[in-house]
């Protein structure tokens, strides 16, 4: 028989990384060049069907400008996916992110399923400034799953997606 589930997902990072994109991707197949800053946090939807499970995305996209930090909580709390997004192309937005994957752990115990995001692999050729080895090395250490994925592009966006649904249906 046919289940249904809901999914609270929150997207964190840096300002300018691409959460709202990667959200617009994955929920609407769109993108847009220049897709304006997030005030406050905005809320998109997305089903996927896993076997017999349909998985219902409730995805909270955060906005990263630091004036709003104080608010994520709100959309992490009783989160069952975190999104923790940095652009591959910027050192700072990978602490930063760090930074993020370090408040979930301590905030949401061990519930919480992290997915670190380096978006912006589409730009990664000419302006890289975080390696694969880095960014891999930290997620194994901390039992994060690892995707380099673009918004831009689609690369790998559903996909990051697809193995949240699936983790989760195995709980
Ligand atoms: P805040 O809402 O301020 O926290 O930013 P955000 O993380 O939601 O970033 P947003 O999705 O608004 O993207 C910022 C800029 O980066 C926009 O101009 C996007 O078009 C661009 N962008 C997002 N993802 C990609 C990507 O994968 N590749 C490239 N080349 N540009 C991207
Ligand atoms: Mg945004």
């Amino acid at each position: 028989p046919r289940s249904n589930r809901q999914v609270k997902l929150v997207l964190l990072g840096d300002q300018g990384v691409g959460k709202s994109s990667l959200a617009l991707r994955f929920a609407r197949g769109e993108f847009h060049e220049h897709h304006e800053a997030t005030i406050g946090a905005a809320f998109l939807t997305q089903t996927v069907t896993v076997g017999q499970s349909n998985i219902k995305f409730d995805i909270w996209d955060t906005a990263g400008q630091e004036r709003y930090h104080s608010l994520a909580p709100m959309y992490y709390r009783g989160a069952a996916a975190a999104v923790v997004v940095y652009d591959v192309n910027n050192t700072h937005s990978f602490s930063r992110a760090l930074a993020w994957v370090k408040e979930l752990r301590q905030q949401n115990a061990s519930s919480v399923l992290i997915v670190l995001a380096g978006n912006k692999a589409d730009l990664a050729s000419d302006h890289r400034a975080v390696s694969v080895d880095e960014a891999r090395a930290f997620a194994e250490d901390n039992g994060l799953i690892f995707a380099e994925v673009s918004a831009k592009t689609g690369m790998a966006v559903n996909e990051v997606f697809m193995t949240i649904a699936h983790k989760l249906v195995r709980r």
